[in-house]
């Protein structure tokens, strides 16, 4: 039989985790055979809702759940696992700068990113969904020295399927007929989603949509503000669909990107498309067994420019002020 996967998710008794939990249980990320150990965990005040959850998974009797262990002590809940999913953060309440939001974060991520360089599984895969998550991603994978640097990514998943839905309801088609979306840069309002290269059943998407001023002023902004969005309509943040991206991206990773096709992953950029190096920024890459690489010359026009341009621009400012915090 199939050995079972570790799985850890921080943040476990938020809005995310009381979707994601469940969908990890049943067999969502690598089909019903292979079991899932979940390690969960929470701070300390939020154990006792934590185990109400873990209640519920108990009551829905997941063949494929194998065990469940929660905790407050990362360097325990981090031991031996192969996949963690970092979604516990410190979301901006009222009256709190960036500087107190990034330094707040950045404590949480430097002790997670040691707990996991001390006792992850050696082939672990770091998966960051907490926000800022480009910049908690770099932190946490520069106080993981000893865990090579391309097993760190943070989510823009979520924004490359919000990308094909806007795409394929403009344009009348399937969303499973739409490939080679991209995300570029920062999971904030300035990230890029490019239809350029993206196709409709093998059409190039841009000239099947065939008008530009859509693009600019409808389709990249609707994108780009959905999350402000769900919170105006919902009264809280996206959470399922957070969830789910976060599955779909762990997946893509480990089973590896269809052929033809492409994901948006924020990853280390080694200076492709111009992106300084080091930054945790999003690109378009094909994946395989748990590895990435950086899908390699598509044309960059100077509309497309601009903005990638625009977005790491950001992350360099996100990562100048973590590394005057003495984060990074
Ligand atoms: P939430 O506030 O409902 O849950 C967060 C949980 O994290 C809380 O239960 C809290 O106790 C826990 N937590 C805080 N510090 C922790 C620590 N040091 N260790 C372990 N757990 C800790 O928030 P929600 O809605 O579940 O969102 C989680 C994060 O995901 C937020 O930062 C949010 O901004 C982000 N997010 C990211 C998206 C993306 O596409 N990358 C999309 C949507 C949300």
């Amino acid at each position: 039989s199939t050995p079972p996967v570790k799985v850890a998710v921080t943040g476990a008794a938020g809005q995310i985790g009381y979707s994601l939990l469940f969908r990890l249980a049943s067999g969502a990320l690598l089909g019903p055979d292979t079991p899932i150990q979940l390690r969960l965990l929470e701070i300390t005040p939020a154990l006792k809702s934590l185990e109400g959850v873990v209640m519920e998974l108990d009551d829905c009797a997941f063949p494929t759940l194998d065990s469940v262990e929660i905790g407050d002590d990362p360097n325990h809940i981090f031991d031996g696992v192969n996949l963690a999913l970092l979604v516990g953060a410190r979301p901006r309440t009222k009256g709190m700068e960036r500087g107190d939001l990034l330094s707040a974060n950045g404590a949480i991520f430097t002790g997670q990113g040691k707990a996991l360089n001390d006792h992850a599984a050696d082939d672990v895969r770091i998966g960051v969904t907490g926000n800022p998550a480009n910049t908690n991603a770099l932190i946490a994978m520069t106080n993981a020295p000893d865990i090579p640097q391309e097993r760190f990514s943070a989510l823009t998943r979520l924004d490359h399927n919000r990308a094909i839905s806007q795409l394929a309801a403009k344009t009348g088609s399937k969303v499973s007929d739409i490939t080679k979306m991209t995300i570029w840069g920062n999971h904030s309002a300035t990230q890029y989603p490019d239809i350029f290269h993206a196709e409709i059943g093998g059409k190039n998407a841009a000239e099947v949509v065939g008008d530009q001023s859509w693009i600019e002023n409808d389709f990249i902004p609707t994108v780009a503000k959905r999350g402000a969005a769900i919170i105006e309509a919902r009264g809280a943040s996206s959470a399922a669909s957070a969830a789910s991206a976060t599955i779909d991206a762990a997946r893509t990773w480990l089973t590896g990107t269809p052929e033809g096709d492409w994901a948006s992953m924020a990853v280390r950029s080694d200076g492709s498309y111009g992106v300084p190096e080091g930054l945790i920024y999003s690109f378009p890459v094909t994946t395989s067994n748990g590895d990435w690489e950086i899908v390699q010359g598509l044309e960059i026009d100077d509309f497309s420019r601009a903005k990638m341009d625009a977005t790491a621009q950001e992350l360099v400012e996100e990562r100048d002020a973590v590394t005057e915090l003495g984060l990074i």
